[in-house]
């Protein structure tokens, strides 16, 4: 079986994420969404807050997708889960040279586990998690960026 650890902060997830997903979902058998927490940086979101949006907008997808966090290297989280590959998404030349960084450091830390990149779809390559927290801080529309269940939680967390 073919079983992939798809990391990020998810903070929070946006459509630009699902779309990957759902591009690594017709390669492996299984995916699992790693929610990566560093405790050294607070998120905007709580780790539990990121957990509850992505099981709510992705499901289990067919039994196919499972969501873990980790406060732990994500290579340790690999074996841990028993999956060898990793999958990043590249929206533009831009997410390049951090990947390159990222999958050279990792691929170091454990030469047995393989990074997988897919691009996004070009209606997502300029979205970002900040770029919609900006957008939601000065109440702009958020359909086009978030599921619904996500830009409620944008929407009630900036009117605190
Ligand atoms: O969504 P992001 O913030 O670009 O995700 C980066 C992420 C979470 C994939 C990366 O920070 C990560 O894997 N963090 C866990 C620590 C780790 O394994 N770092 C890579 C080796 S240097």
């Amino acid at each position: 079986m073919k079983i992939a650890v798809y990391p990020g902060s998810f903070d929070p997830i946006t459509y630009g994420h699902i779309d990957i997903a759902k591009r690594a979902l017709k390669v492996f058998d299984k995916l699992i969404i790693l929610i990566t927490v560093n405790p050294n940086k607070s998120g905007f979101f709580t780790a539990a807050e990121r957990i509850d949006m992505v099981r709510q907008v992705m499901g289990d997808c067919g039994g196919r997708c499972t969501i873990e966090s980790s406060t732990d290297l994500t290579v340790h989280k690999c074996k841990e889960l028993g999956a060898n590959h990793i999958v990043r998404g590249l929206r533009a030349v831009t997410d390049f040279e951090y990947e390159f960084q990222m999958t050279h450091a990792n691929r170091t830390l454990a030469g047995d586990i393989d990074s997988v990149f897919f691009m996004t779809s070009n209606e997502y390559s300029y979205l970002s998690s900040n770029t919609v927290k900006e957008i939601a801080q000065f109440d702009g529309d958020l359909e086009t960026f978030v599921p619904p269940y996500v830009a409620e939680k944008l929407t009630a967390k900036f009117r605190k």
